[in-house]
């Protein structure tokens, strides 16, 4: 069985490859996707290491003069997107989006280069100073007082999550006119982001454009910046990676750990005493959105062992067929196969399972794995999945699904150490 998905994985990775970047799905999304390529570049490293680096050094062909890496690069032109690169109006080339996305990509060039030093090493040496002035942009351009902040919902990688709603409410739609949405062409529009959503992502996309995506501008009047334990955690994260990298090759560490320490200390910002968990603030209100959704339980992977997070698990976990559910399945918001209202990412489950894994939680990591392998195998490669009848939604034959599943899920990956 194992044998058979690790080939159909690697089917799929090839299949959705360009050559030297590789698409999140054909036809929904037919460009390079930032996190995405972090996670197909981690796949790749399990059979096809000189692919995986080609994979991440692309992804820095996006890199802007201020460190900025886009959370799309548009390689080829493609009339099958909405926003393409036209309403998006950036001036890189090639063409880009104008914000950025999660960054994975620190940790997993860290778990790439140890997989095979010597050979890595080139790689690593060309990489390094562009994962370095990536994250001097965010440390400049989203930092709130160590909060790593995200000034559109699609900057998150979780377009639609529950924690948005109250900061998406302030933001003007008046200007926002008629506009032809693809993804619903693609996907069953239950379980996509609704138009009142959308309105609101392409008055923040036009925001940026108009001010000539000027961070300064963005900083003071933007329409939206609300702080994300979704980011906080992974930056912080891959600001250990990048600090253990820097070591490896001789660099100064000064300033990364003090992005370090500035973060350790924005996480404790981030904890909401009425809901007791890790939760994102609205900066231009001040107010916690209120939402326990599974970023929050990414506190392991950034080193933070929190016990009342571990008391949060047993519960969320308990609450749904399969987990991690993206939002509470005991609010009464949740929805089951809106995407990130509720589904089941691979991806996020990952990442939480190397945290809890890392923190000496084993038996909660396995209960990931092992639902990611049920989800799987019943389900195919989705993009996310239902969490409580574990059904498939949104695009199919994923990169990344796939590249989780080869460098992580599968029963072989655990005893090859992939
Ligand atoms: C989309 O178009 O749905 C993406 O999530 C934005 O990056």
């Amino acid at each position: 069985m194992s044998n058979t998905l690790d080939n159909k994985a690697r089917e799929i990775m090839r299949g959705n490859d360009k050559g030297t970047y590789t698409v999140p799905t054909a036809g929904l999304y037919p460009y390079q996707w930032n996190w995405d390529s972090a996670f197909a570049a981690l796949g790749f490293s399990t059979f096809d290491m000189g692919r995986a680096w080609v994979e991440l050094e692309t992804l820095f062909t996006g890199q802007w003069d201020n460190g900025m890496v886009p959370h799309i690069i548009f390689h080829e032109k493609s009339s099958g997107y909405f926003p393409g690169p036209d309403v998006w109006g950036t001036t890189h080339t090639p063409p880009t989006s104008g914000i950025s996305q999660p960054p994975v990509a620190a940790t997993f060039t860290r778990m790439i280069f140890d997989k095979d030093p010597e050979a890595g090493r080139a790689h690593l040496v060309g990489l390094f100073p562009k994962l370095l002035a990536w994250h001097r942009w965010f440390f400049e351009c989203r930092n709130e007082s160590g909060m790593i902040v995200v000034t559109h919902p699609w900057e998150s990688g979780r377009d639609n999550a529950p924690d948005w709603d109250e900061a998406m409410k302030n933001v003007d739609i008046s200007g926002v006119g008629e506009y032809t949405r693809n993804d619903l062409g693609h996907v069953d529009p239950h379980m996509r982001p609704q138009k009142e959503d959308y309105d609101r992502y392409m008055a923040i996309v036009y925001a940026g454009r108009d001010c000539g995506w000027d961070e300064a501008e963005i900083a003071e009047n933007g329409p939206f910046r609300v702080s994300d334990p979704g980011m906080t955690f992974i930056l912080l994260r891959a600001n250990r990676d990048l600090l253990a990298m820097a070591v490896t090759l001789g660099e100064d560490t000064s300033e990364i750990e003090s992005w370090i320490s500035a973060i350790e200390s924005g996480v404790e910002r981030m904890w909401n005493p009425a809901i007791n968990s890790y939760d994102s603030v609205n900066i231009r209100t001040g107010l916690f959105a209120g939402d326990i959704t599974l970023v929050s339980f990414l506190c392991w992977y950034a080193g933070v062992n929190n016990p009342k997070m571990l008391e949060q698990f047993d519960r969320v976990t308990n609450a749904a067929m399969f987990s991690m559910p993206s939002y509470d399945p005991e609010a009464e918001d949740f929805e089951p196969f809106r995407y990130w209202r509720g589904p089941v990412w691979g991806i996020v489950n990952t990442l939480i399972a190397i945290g809890l894994a890392d923190m000496g939680h084993i038996e909660k990591a396995e209960k990931l794995r092992e639902d990611t392998v049920k989800l799987i195998s019943k389900s195919g490669f989705a993009e996310y999945f239902n969490p409580q009848d574990g059904s498939p939604a949104g695009g199919m034959d994923f990169t990344w699904t796939a590249a989780i599943w080869l460098a992580w899920a599968s029963p072989n990956a655990q005893t090859e150490g992939n």
